[in-house]
């Protein structure tokens, strides 16, 4: 069993990222620029943000972080979203998800310029990606592509099962990988919460991609032997155990799972850490863009 590491893969790409805002520095040209706008207090959202803004300083870029109370009206967040589409220092933005309630997630999606939407939840984006047409890709599914390609996981021919539908994740997963590409080729099969006879569906699968958001859901005995595990979920679990009250889970059983896999990623530091390199990554191709 191979641990797909993400952790190790995401520093080599923003190593690799920095060499290039040491060569944009040396030329003496403006290095990329992303924004983030936060709305309201969520605890993981803050903890995905501040990373994110973090990982910006550690490899040479500029980060704005927007930080707006949980009340902020759908009104004022389309302002700021409009200032960030022409501030012509910003290379790229994210709006972290979810939103509060009250605010539309469709409206303000949209209003976000479809040249600066580094996270590729436009439709503009979400089209193209569609088409094969080039786009930035969601970070997520890219960073799982981006894993799967450097650890040459192969994937063409193979039976993928996708859990989950999510538009950030399911979704975009279910299109890249049927696409006729590297980490791509691959017979898709997307499962969700009305699936019927989920476990022999799953244990068809050569390569399961699971973001369904319940933790531990995939058992041992619903894969088999040799299938490679991508784990996208992360959970809070409480536990008396650990001095800050909780553990993080995935969407796998890692124990029941992991002596039946050739690959897999662990929970935490496999997919996470990638969703922020390839954020990067769609930054540096926002600023080529535009420049
Ligand atoms: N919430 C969970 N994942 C993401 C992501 O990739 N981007 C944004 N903006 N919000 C998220």
């Amino acid at each position: 069993m191979i641990i797909l590491d993400g952790k190790k893969t995401s520093n080599d790409i923003k190593e690799e990222i920095a060499e290039e805002v040491k060569q944009i520095k040396a030329k003496g040209e403006r290095v990329p620029h992303l924004a983030a706008i936060l709305v309201g207090t969520d605890g993981a959202s803050m903890t995905y943000v501040n990373a994110k803004v973090k990982a910006c300083e550690k490899i040479g870029f500029e980060s704005t972080l927007i930080d707006l109370p949980e009340d902020t009206s759908e009104a004022v967040l389309l302002q700021k979203i409009h200032e960030l589409n022409t501030n012509d220092a910003i290379d790229g933005f994210i709006v972290q998800l979810p939103l509060p309630k009250h605010i539309d997630e469709q409206k303000v999606l949209m209003a976000v310029d479809a040249d600066k939407d580094v996270d590729g939840f436009h439709p503009t984006n979400v089209g193209k990606m569609a088409l094969d047409l080039p786009s930035f890709l969601p970070a997520t599914p890219y960073g799982i592509l981006e894993l799967l390609e450097r650890y040459e996981v192969e994937t063409s021919g193979k039976n993928v099962v996708v859990m989950g539908r999510s538009h950030i994740v399911g979704r975009p997963m279910s299109i890249l990988m049927s696409q006729k590409r590297k980490a791509g080729d691959a017979t898709v099969t997307v499962v969700h919460s009305r699936t019927k006879d989920l476990a022999e569906i799953t244990k068809q699968a050569d390569i399961i991609v699971a973001a369904i958001g319940i933790s531990e859901f995939l058992k041992g005995d619903m894969v088999k032997d040799g299938v490679v595990i991508i784990d996208v979920g992360i959970t809070r679990v409480p536990d008396e155990t650990k001095a800050r009250g909780y553990r993080l889970a995935g969407d796998v059983d890692f124990e029941s799972v992991s002596p039946k896999a050739s690959y897999i990623t662990p929970v935490p530091g496999g997919v996470g850490p990638m969703t922020i390199a390839m954020l990067l990554k769609n930054t540096l191709q926002a600023r080529d863009i535009r420049s």
